[in-house]
């Protein structure tokens, strides 16, 4: 991507399209005036009549001719509303808008100016990033294999910054949020391969690509190195299938020394057929997002590789399919995990906590002294929350206020649920074993997040259920149906945030 610079006046654009923030009553404003000075007074009067809407989320493109020395075709107005009520996930979701739009538009470039996204509370850096960040999320393209041309168009080749501010500030803070989106554009893509096409070896494979490009210490564990470590989570969830499991570990060192590490563990299941415990036809469709956690894990990790916070981080995948077949695990099994603790087997279905329970223990025994799990881990939170928020669970209120603060930065909603004592006896009741993989259908995301936090101990430790969140139904402003990669940003930001904190102690 090209950003250049410079741009304090419209008249050095050389793109087509100048993408411009409209406020209620600019009109009023100084900026207005300089806008009018540049592309004719006409404008007013079509702001006004409400022909240029400055209502929220509302697009106009007007055509313009201009005088003869500029390049400038044509205007996107974005409708921002009241300013003293425009919140940054509001400039990020209309940012969302004009990817899509840039999309329609075929324009792998605009020129954007950022003064008139600024508000009283969010300054030009912010609306830099969320501009790169919004617009590179709401231009993603699904990959199909339809038998028509199924190029992914390029875009943001190019990018112009209209601003009085400091340039070069401004222009890493573009770039900081386009790497964010892209990011979140990797883990979209991941989720929405066909199970067929991404196995447990594809997963690992892609992740040693992405340890080789960025620097990453890394270890890919087969089928018979989990065997000789005894990770019986894990290997019962693989039991029933063709495909090898694979165990992914990636390290990121920020510091010389390996302490204070955070441990970033991803649910990897390529497909959830549910095994013997087997999904109605209809709830098995979309299963192929079981690994939505990964992605979001691998994605974060992207993110890492690119800006390199002062933070420890080891990420560890538990990635296999469930299948049945007759070498399946079966319900009744008992089970023996890596930590050594025993669980009896009530519903293969609930296979995520199993794959968790040893990439859990195994990201601790890489010294990883805080934990945070990702995972498609239970319907149960989309009965509690919908489709729109992510479910979390921890043990250590210090951790997660901290990470409520990452969240709160990206606009990713999250919302936690209790974790009471009785909540961790009925986890723990079973006649035979140590644990039960399925205590039952009430608190149904508390148990199954539960679980993993078994295995936790007292490490600081934060769940995220994605089951309702990482899969959309329909499109939004910031991107189409499908894989959301919801999550990455939170975790990048959470990282660089623990990383700040260290700086400052
Ligand atoms: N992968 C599913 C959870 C899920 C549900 C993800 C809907 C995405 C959308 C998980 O492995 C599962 O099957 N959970 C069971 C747990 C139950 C058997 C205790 C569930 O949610 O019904
Ligand atoms: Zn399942
Ligand atoms: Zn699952």
């Amino acid at each position: 991507m090209n950003i250049s610079k410079q741009h304090t006046s419209f008249h050095d654009i050389t793109l087509e399209t100048l993408v411009i923030g409209v406020t209620k009553n600019m009109e009023n404003s100084p900026l207005w005036a300089e806008l009018t000075a540049f592309a004719g007074e006409a404008l007013t009067t079509w702001l006004q009549s409400g022909e240029i809407s400055s209502d929220k989320k509302k697009l106009t493109k007007l055509p313009v001719l201009l005088s003869s020395n500029s390049n400038v075709k044509r205007i996107l107005f974005v409708g921002l509303g009241d300013a003293n009520k425009l919140v940054e996930q509001d400039v990020r979701e209309a940012f969302g808008l004009v990817g899509k739009e840039m999309k329609a538009l075929k324009q792998s470039g605009v020129a954007i100016w950022l003064d008139s996204f600024v508000t009283d509370e969010i300054n030009v850096l912010d609306v830099a990033h969320v501009a790169a960040e919004g617009s590179t999320l709401g231009y993603f393209t699904i990959a199909n294999y339809k038998t028509t041309s199924n190029e992914v168009e390029k875009y943001y080749e190019e990018v112009e910054l209209v601003t009085a501010a400091d340039i070069d500030e401004v222009a890493a803070s573009f770039k900081v949020g386009r790497i964010y989106g892209e990011a979140v554009n990797a883990a979209r893509t991941l989720i929405n391969l066909p199970p067929n096409m991404l196995t447990a070896t594809d997963m690992a494979n892609y992740a040693v690509e992405l340890a080789e490009k960025y620097d990453f210490e890394y270890e890919i564990l087969g089928k018979a190195d989990l065997e000789e470590l005894g990770m019986g989570g894990i290997l019962s969830v693989n039991q029933g299938s063709h495909e090898e499991p694979r165990l992914i570990t990636l390290k990121y060192k920020a510091t010389e020394d390996w302490t204070d590490v955070i441990g970033l563990v991803g649910k990897g299941v390529t497909y959830d057929t549910g095994g013997y415990s087997l999904k109605p036809r209809e709830s098995m469709v979309g299963m192929k997002g079981d690994m939505g956690g990964a992605a979001s894990v691998l994605g974060a990790m992207q993110i890492i590789g690119e800006l390199r916070p002062n933070k420890n981080v080891v990420a560890v995948i538990g990635s296999t399919d469930n299948m049945v077949s007759g070498t399946a695990f079966k319900p009744d099994d008992v089970i023996t995990t890596y930590s050594g603790k025993t669980v009896e087997v009530l519903n293969t279905d609930a296979e995520g906590r199993l794959v968790l329970a040893d990439a859990v223990t195994y990201a601790k025994q890489q010294v990883a002294t805080q934990l945070v799990d990702v995972a498609t881990l239970t319907g149960g939170v989309i009965m509690a929350l919908g489709y729109d928020k992510t479910g979390t669970l921890t043990n250590n209120d210090e951790f997660y206020a901290k990470f409520k603060e990452a969240a709160e930065e990206t606009g990713e909603f999250v919302w936690q649920l209790p974790l009471t004592e009785s909540d961790k006896k009925r986890i723990r009741k079973s006649d035979i074993a140590d644990l039960n993989n399925s205590p039952g259908r009430d608190g149904h995301m508390i148990f199954g997040g539960g679980f993993v936090g078994e295995f936790a101990g007292d490490t600081p430790w934060i769940h995220l259920d994605i089951a309702g969140t990482s899969d959309a139904k329909a499109p939004s402003e910031l991107g189409p149906k499908g894989g959301t990669g919801v999550m990455v940003r939170t975790l990048a930001t959470f990282v660089e945030l623990l990383g700040l904190e260290s700086e400052s102690n």
